[in-house]
């Protein structure tokens, strides 16, 4: 079974892997944006707390689940014999289809990005609606970064989706890090860093609280099976606690260094006035608004070095994302209607991009999906079916918790993680996790997200 299915090599594998999966668009992207808006290193100081909190045991249940079970989110329910659980899986292919059906679009317009920066073309950044409207364009780019994550989801597990992880990720590193010394040494580079570090802890209230919470779940990829899906390729042998440990770590430092990189970049834009970050140029148009404008002050040659190296950066984070979004329902197709994996990515890439339909036509395109979408406090399509997707991330989180704190039951879970970390239940760890995924996490995260629904889909902010 295992071999038909595919695994990772090994456990660096499945790290790389998975910390791919989690470091992407909402990285680099999404995570300084939110920041901005968020009034900033309050809102970095709530995302790293809930990240430890809530979402490292949430992680550690669904690679166990994946692992113990061997299957596709939906599949792996009914192998632990609850087969009235299911609908956790069929949840979460229905968000991981939905999420992959705009993120597509955005990883479009960064790998356009990048052409247009090489070719020296700064100004796109002051027409960015232009270039999000110009329908041909982006269905073109959509197109072709469908066809990439296609192409590596298609290759299977170690010899598509690790053998990219193993060289983009490193390669990412190498990138960010480069960009994070270059824009410091930028005038005015220190007003980012301060925006970025030091919180303002009157800035906090529920918007901000559930900004972060869906922020770090987002960015973990947890909630929707992304993880089951993955620990269903990983060897009885591995650590399971100390890889979701890695993973978490990795996601954090990337989106922390990411914000080291945008703002002293912004704050250089705009002489160090930081308001702008949390009015005009705040929102998805973040990155794609602001920076090539630092771009274009390096000169045409610099500048389209920089830029052009940014944004490939950005489409390689994206990519490794993309791939992991695809395989939950490519695995779930396969597993479940047994087809052949080249078959199962060609139907499920096709029937995603065609759902991606309307966030393409909702920046611009087309005035009914980009300005009449105002149920979640958005206009357009795709940040409602961003602010949908977010929500459906937190209740799997919650019902992935339950279930197997009360359902499967601790001693099932624990079982499970003592492979490959021997003494596991003697461990102060376990006690940690025991705790959180008993309590904590169900508590915090049934309170939340009410609130972050009463206040998403109803207008209603307790504080
Ligand atoms: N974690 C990815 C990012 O931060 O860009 C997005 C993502 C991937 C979300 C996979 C959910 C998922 F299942």
């Amino acid at each position: 079974m295992a071999a038909v299915r595919g695994a990772f090599t090994n456990k660096l594998g499945f790290i790389l892997a998975a910390s791919g999966s989690a470091v992407g668009l909402g990285n680099i992207w999404k995570f300084p944006f939110e920041v901005g808006l968020g009034g900033g290193a309050a809102f970095v100081a709530m995302y790293m707390i809930f990240c430890f909190l809530l979402c490292f045991p949430v992680m550690v249940t669904e690679i166990a689940i994946g692992r113990k079970t061997q299957k596709n989110p939906v599949g792996a329910f009914t192998a632990l014999g609850f087969k009235n659980w299911r609908f956790i899986g069929v949840f979460g292919v229905l968000a991981g289809v939905l999420i992959l059906s705009y993120y597509n679009i955005i990883a479009g317009w960064a790998f356009g990005f990048f052409f247009e920066m090489v070719q020296g073309n700064f100004d796109v950044s002051n027409n960015f609606g232009v270039f999000t409207s110009d329908i041909v364009k982006v269905c073109i780019y959509a197109v072709i970064f469908m066809s990439f994550t296609g192409y590596f989801v298609g290759k299977g597990i170690s010899g598509g989706i690790e053998k990219l992880s193993r060289i983009l990720m490193p390669t990412l590193l190498l990138m960010i890090i480069g960009m994070v010394l270059y824009s410091l040494t930028l005038p005015n580079a220190f007003e980012g860093v301060k925006f970025y570090l030091i919180p303002d802890l009157s800035e906090i209230n529920i918007s901000i609280v559930g900004g972060a919470l869906r922020q770090a779940f987002f960015s973990l990829s947890l909630g929707m099976g992304t993880l089951i899906t993955y620990g269903s390729y990983l060897s009885k042998k591995d650590n399971i606690v100390s890889s979701a440990a890695y993973i978490t770590l990795t996601d954090i430092s990337i989106a922390f260094i990411a914000g080291l990189m945008i703002f002293p970049l912004v704050a250089f834009i705009n002489q160090g006035d930081m308001s702008a970050v949390a009015s005009d140029q705040a929102g998805p148009g973040l990155i794609f608004v602001t920076l090539p404008q630092a771009f274009a002050t390096l000169g045409p040659t610099l500048g389209a070095l920089v830029g052009g190296g940014f944004f490939l950066l950005l489409s390689f984070a994206a990519l490794t994302s993309t791939v992991s979004l695809l395989e939950v329902p490519t695995a779930y197709v396969v597993d479940e209607l047994g087809i052949t994996r080249t078959k199962a990515v060609l139907f499920a890439s096709i029937f995603i991009f065609i759902v991606g339909i309307p966030s393409m036509l909702g920046n611009g395109a087309s005035e009914f999906f980009s300005n009449q979408f105002k149920i979640t406090g958005s206009t357009d399509f795709l940040s409602f079916a961003s602010k949908m997707t977010d929500t459906m991330l937190l209740f799997g989180g919650l019902c992935i918790v339950i279930f197997a704190a009360y359902v499967w039951k601790k001693e099932n879970l624990n079982a499970e993680l003592a492979n490959g970390y021997e003494g596991y239940q003697h461990k102060g760890i376990s006690k940690y996790l025991d705790f959180t995924i008993s309590f904590v996490c169900p508590t915090i995260l049934a309170i939340l997200l009410v609130l972050v629904v009463l206040s998403n889909f109803f207008g209603i902010n307790f504080f």
